[in-house]
């Protein structure tokens, strides 16, 4: 899709009929985008608004999405002594949750593409008197060995991966047999509802994003980046595909968000 294009697809609020992505494009937001391409300017986005992103979150969903990633913490089930891996994790919410579960016997290690949100995350946690490794590293090539880990979750980190095929293939090597993955994100909202959200998204969200985050581009892209991440089902067979067993999901606010949960064999 040229960018004429995505400029009348963004108008409309929804992704403009376009040529597909092939081996080496990607969708970046609705633009389609090289592939080596994609990765800069996601980071450009988190670079952008790491320093605004916690209280943006608790502005754009009313602090929902507090109580979605204490779900998707529950869901995950984790036990004292295990080992979690928190894949994107930008500012630690997710690792500030698992570390309360997991104890002192058990190990989180908080991990991000991005220096600028990673930043954030290492000082956040480090303020709360929580001992969180904090590396650097992209979620397509962890630099952990096969098998280490009890449990790893995304949380809205997913959606903004070059190659997701290629991310899930990564998060099943490092788990262990039996070890679970969870990936909370953007999905596909109750029918009855989508006119209502995408006013919300395409005209609420920039205008927050360009007042309070100084940064209008950044909150269209996250707007157009939900639209063209894959449903729940979708994302299930892409889980499926990538060696996860017994994959399940739960929505969230009438879809949302929803938490994906699969074992690895
Ligand atoms: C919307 S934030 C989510 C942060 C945090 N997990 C949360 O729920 O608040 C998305 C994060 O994904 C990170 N990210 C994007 N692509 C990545 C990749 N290929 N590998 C690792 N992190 C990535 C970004 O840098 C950003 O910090």
């Amino acid at each position: 899709m040229s960018e004429d294009d995505a400029r009348s697809a963004r108008a409309s609020g929804r992704a403009a009929e376009g040529p597909v992505p092939d081996e080496t494009t990607t969708h970046f937001g609705f633009e389609t985008v090289a592939e080596q391409d994609k990765a800069q300017r996601v980071a450009g986005v988190f670079a952008a608004v790491a320093s605004r992103y916690d209280l943006m979150n608790d502005l754009m969903s009313g602090g929902l999405h507090r109580f979605w990633k204490r779900f998707a913490v529950d869901v995950a089930l984790p036990r004292a002594g295990e080992r979690i891996l928190d894949v994107a994790g930008g500012t630690g919410d997710m690792s500030r949750l698992f570390a309360a579960r997991v104890g002192s016997a058990g190990e989180v290690w908080l991990t991000d593409i991005n220096g600028s949100m990673l930043g954030v995350g290492r000082d956040r946690l480090a303020d709360a008197g929580l001992l969180v490794p904090a590396v650097q590293c992209d979620a397509e090539r962890l630099p952990f060995p096969d098998r280490y880990f009890d449990c790893v979750c995304v949380a809205f980190g997913l959606r903004n991966m070059t190659r997701k095929e290629q991310a899930l293939t990564e998060f099943r090597r490092v788990l262990r047999p039996g070890g679970r993955v969870l990936v909370l994100e953007f999905s596909r909202v109750w029918k009855p509802l989508e006119k209502l959200y995408d006013a919300y998204s395409f005209g609420v969200l920039p205008v927050l994003g360009g007042r309070v985050a100084g940064d209008a581009d950044a909150y269209r892209y996250l707007a157009e980046s939900i639209r063209m991440h894959p449903d729940q089902e979708t994302l299930a067979e892409m889980m499926r595909n990538a060696g996860f067993e017994h994959v399940d999901w739960h929505n969230l606010s009438a879809g949302v968000v929803a938490v994906h949960r699969g074992y690895a064999p």
